[in-house]
């Protein structure tokens, strides 16, 4: 029997690797504020919020937000692309036997990490609400997007992984031993300009 198959609305995260090493000053801010961190639910994160606005850090700053604007144009195949801009950015460390727990970034439009230490078999995990919500589950034989709860997005320092806000995700619990904490830098991005279309009403301006 033949079928189409027709998938409709699917959620993009997509996966970047920065593909040099961190400049001296950019580990040195890093490093510098990882000496300053506070508990989390179940991790670790950095007391400073704007690290990309500290000293040292344009060049890191400005080459994530290079993939930003490739996840915006390839996602939204926007007529315009409107200003995108940092609201935060943190470190968030966690240590063998540790987790961070399940949320999304409010008061966001995209959200990401890059990794800064990552080691074999990390990840990132991101959930379906729509499909945990549901009334009728159906225990699956094979894991599929169709019928997936979660996805796992493996990572390795260097990444760059960019997803909408809204997007729920969470580290599952660090179970083996390490070398080093799994240490993400993690960031918030906004918006400003002109979006919609002004003949029909939609036209915003975000300054
Ligand atoms: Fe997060």
């Amino acid at each position: 029997m033949k079928v189409d198959v027709i998938e409709l609305f699917p959620t993009v995260v997509m996966s970047f690797n920065l593909n040099r090493d961190l400049y001296q000053s950019e580990s040195d801010v890093i490093n510098k504020e990882l000496q300053n961190t506070g508990r989390n639910e179940g991790n670790w994160t950095s007391i400073a919020d704007q690290i990309f606005e500290e000293d040292g850090m344009q060049s890191l700053s400005a080459d994530i937000m290079k993939m930003a604007y490739l996840y915006f144009d390839h996602v939204f195949k926007s007529k315009n692309t409107p200003e995108l801009y940092y609201v935060h950015s943190w470190l968030n460390v966690t240590h063998s036997g540790e987790f961070h727990h399940a949320h999304c970034h409010t008061n966001s439009f995209l959200s990401g990490c890059y990794y800064y230490k990552a080691e074999e078999g990390d990840c990132v995990r991101f959930h379906n609400l729509a499909e945990q919500n549901k009334m009728l589950y159906f225990p699956p034989k094979e894991n599929t997007k169709y019928n997936a709860r979660t996805r796992l997005v493996p990572i390795k320092s260097g990444d760059v992984v960019i997803w909408k806000s809204e997007l729920h995700h969470d580290v599952p619990r660090l179970e083996k031993e390490r070398q080093s904490p799994r240490i993400s830098l993690a960031f918030n991005i906004f918006l400003k300009g002109n979006i919609g279309e002004p003949e029909l009403r939609t036209g915003l301006h975000i300054g």
